[in-house]
């Protein structure tokens, strides 16, 4: 991604001079514009006829790749559809540009973006904004463990470029790309840390991360090592990782960018760097998939990092707790009771539900830095895929008004977003016989029960729980992301962040 150049340019699409032109077209009419039917003309009726042919009907993400004569100053022209509805939206236009330059990364080279109807975009610093981020995002690859002659793609996007004909360009437009780039580095780096595996990221690199981004201006990094963890009562913590040889740690990074003495807003996330399951160990089919169980800790720390880099004025706390959950014979057991950071007890009923003990030591330590208003993120149950299958993660809170700052942000990033309900009466699912809480509810509501855990180690603050255990990892292509960590939930987190007051 640093390598590609990107600009806005008052050139028209027929002047463009790099090797893709792309062209979103949408509506029912699939109407081409002036500057369109000037190219169109110029190429003797190529894409009027096509798109009469009913070779293209405009649909989201649909694309048809046309190849021009060789005389033509570019080789090739490549329509995207952003849905036959008239109306614009900028979630459209993201998977318009997201399949569209998919498209042009097969040839690789310079491509060029023209929007049919741009002018009626009101918001040009958004409109510039989703067509960078699109780009970006839809381009990610993971391929570091592909020997040199397996890497893909074999031709790159050198170049991107938004024309924007007839349209005065001031300089704080290009803005909108920087901020775009910033955030999506922030993506490229969750979704990598989320697939790295567990054997080249575990504990320790967490806080080797931590320490990189807290060497920035306004940044504090403290890592908590297990000896001062035991000091501090986070038993939880201690007993989920006990059975690793990778130690357990509590990770807090501050950004102070808002005013001083402000309350700080803190984020904290599930670091699983592998969950086996431990003694209730995981079926073969079920822990392969579990190096992707820091995906909460990960968003976090990519949230934290965009949210510095952008130089937001809030004042912003993330907190990471980070453990391997092996099983082994020093491995905490069923049955075993912990008395956790807050001081309340938990019977283990299953070692696999090892999140929410983590968290539950995390939330009650978030207390200290007097928070504005605490949002954890986790990759917390399979559950949360039964409810909600991977469209949209889960929200709950008992403050109707973060839920709401949460919707909307999920609107503005199409980052999907659903509430469950935290009611009363799933509390007796989690009631212990012999200690205050236990650390299962079983099957039914599984998703709401270990959202309410959580709930009892935050009382008191302004608090919301994210479940991201369904969209983390994305197990077939979406115009966004390919397959493996989707990054689900930074663009979410930094959207509400900016917002956040
Ligand atoms: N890490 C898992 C949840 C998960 C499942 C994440 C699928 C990503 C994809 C979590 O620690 C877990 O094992 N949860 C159990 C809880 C149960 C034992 C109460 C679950 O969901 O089955
Ligand atoms: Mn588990
Ligand atoms: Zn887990």
């Amino acid at each position: 991604m640093k390598k590609i150049k990107t600009s806005l340019s008052k050139k028209a699409p027929d002047e463009y001079l790099g090797d893709n032109l792309m062209i979103i077209l949408r509506g029912a009419s699939k109407e081409l514009d002036e500057y369109i039917d000037t190219l169109d003309s110029r190429i003797s009726n190529l894409i009027s006829d096509h798109i009469s042919d009913g070779n293209f009907s405009g649909a989201e993400g649909e694309t048809t790749v046309l190849t021009l004569p060789a005389e033509l100053p570019f080789r090739r022209i490549i329509l995207a559809g952003a849905g036959n509805d008239n109306s614009f939206n900028n979630n459209s236009l993201r998977k318009a540009v997201s399949s569209g330059i998919r498209q042009a990364e097969r040839f690789g080279g310079k491509s060029g973006i023209y929007i049919s109807g741009f002018q009626q975009f009101t918001d040009s610093a958004k409109m510039v904004f989703t067509v960078f981020e699109a780009s970006f995002l839809a381009l990610y690859r993971f391929d570091l463990y592909k020997s040199t002659i397996n890497k893909t793609p074999k031709k790159s996007i050198s170049a991107i470029s938004l024309l924007l004909p007839g349209k005065k360009i001031p300089a704080s437009l290009s803005k909108s790309i920087d901020e775009a780039r910033t955030i999506c580095e922030a993506v490229y780096f969750g979704r990598d840390i989320i697939n790295l595996p567990a054997n080249d990221f575990n504990t320790g690199d967490f806080a080797a991360e931590a320490r990189k981004i807290g060497r920035k201006a306004n940044v504090k990094t403290t890592v908590y090592k297990e000896a001062q963890l035991k000091r501090m009562g986070m038993n939880a913590v201690l007993s989920v990782g006990r059975g690793s040889e990778n130690p357990s740690m509590l990770i807090t990074m501050e950004y102070n960018g808002g005013k001083q003495n402000g309350k700080p807003l803190v984020m904290v996330g599930k670091g699983v760097t592998f969950d086996s399951g431990g003694l209730s160990l995981k079926s073969a089919a079920n822990m392969v998939e579990m190096k992707q169980d820091m995906g909460g800790a990960g968003v976090v720390m990519s949230a934290f990092k965009a949210a510095v880099e952008l130089q937001l004025k809030i004042n912003l706390v993330a907190i990471i707790a980070t453990v391997e959950n092996m099983p082994s014979g020093s491995a905490y057991r069923p049955s075993d009771v912990i008395k956790t950071h807050s001081g309340l007890t938990v019977e283990i009923i299953n070692t696999d539900a090892e999140g929410r003990l983590i968290l539950a030591d995390a939330l009650s330590y978030s207390k200290k830095f007097k928070p504005s208003a605490v949002i954890d993120v986790a990759t917390l149950t399979g559950a949360s895929k039964v409810a909600l299958g991977t469209v949209g993660c889960a929200v709950m809170s008992f403050h109707k008004d973060l839920i709401e700052k949460i919707y909307h942000a999920s609107e503005n990033t199409d980052e999907k977003a659903w509430e469950l309900p935290l009611w009363d009466e799933f509390n007796k699912q989690i009631k212990s016989d012999i200690a205050d809480f236990k650390n299962s509810g079983g099957r039914e509501g599984g998703a709401i029960t270990a959202g309410l855990f959580l709930s009892k180690f935050i009382e008191g603050e302004k608090w919301a729980h994210i479940d991201m255990a369904n969209v983390d990892y994305a197990y077939s292509e979406t115009p966004i992301t390919r397959k493996g960590a989707s990054g689900f939930g930074i663009r979410l987190l930094v959207d509400f962040l900016k917002n956040w007051k």
